[in-house]
């Protein structure tokens, strides 16, 4: 049986912060460039010490070209100060480099999670991204980043909020020290609303779990 199609003939031999982002650009690994604006690339500095994975760009994201630029993103922002991340020590990233959406009538574009063989089909793009990170610590926001390093037996509800160890199945060049799983912060946005702030309040309460590992790093 053929290999399945992914990422890795866009990527470029030699690895830079700009020869990534416009290969980025050029992606055709799997089926979601067609429908999407852009590729949406990772935010923040290489020098970076923590790493973020979302699940991938949402409509604003799509039009914007930068991650967690929408409701979500705000959400993120706040969530992190207040923990006390310091965000100039963070690069912010998606599983999956571009948006999947179904018409919802009209102009409207409903988001879509990526399946398996996206998730799989971009891994490269992240595997790129860590090389050039080498951080210390990454966080997983929601189930989408946890299945992509852990299966598809992982559950957020069950893993989050507590440091692992980077997965032995995935083995990358420099991995990060230890992982933390949380909610991801669309999930805040679609909770009820007499459930949102406990929701929030748990997404802060991991991301200062976060700040405080990544002091002692
Ligand atoms: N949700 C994500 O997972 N990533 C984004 O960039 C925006 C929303
Ligand atoms: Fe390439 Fe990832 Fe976009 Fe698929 S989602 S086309 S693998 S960048």
């Amino acid at each position: 049986m053929a290999a399945r199609p992914d990422a890795r003939p866009w990527v470029p031999e030699e690895l830079s912060p700009d020869t990534l982002r416009d290969a980025l650009q050029q992606c055709e690994g799997c089926e979601l460039f067609q429908d999407a604006t852009q590729a949406v690339p990772g935010r923040g500095t290489f020098d970076a010490r923590l790493v973020l994975l979302g699940e991938q760009p949402g409509d604003q994201e799509d039009k914007q070209g930068q991650p967690f630029v929408g409701p979500a993103g705000r959400v993120l922002v706040d969530a992190l100060d207040e923990a006390g991340v310091d965000r100039t020590d963070v690069y912010v990233t998606n599983t999956v480099k571009h948006f999947r959406w179904k018409s919802g009538g009209g102009k409207r574009r409903l988001h879509q999670s990526p399946g398996r063989a996206h998730v799989e089909a971009c891994r490269p793009w992240l595997d790129a991204e860590l090389s050039l990170l080498r951080p210390v610590g990454a966080v997983l926001l929601g189930g989408t980043a946890g299945k992509a390093l852990y299966g598809t037996t992982f559950r957020v509800g069950e893993a989050r909020g507590v440091l692992r160890e980077w997965p032995e199945k995935y083995p990358v060049a420099a991995p990060p020290g230890w992982v933390l799983a949380t909610i991801h912060p669309s999930a805040v946005l679609r909770a009820e609303p007499d459930e949102r702030q406990t929701m929030y309040d748990g997404l802060v309460s991991d991301l200062r779990l976060a700040a405080e590992t990544l002091r002692a790093s």
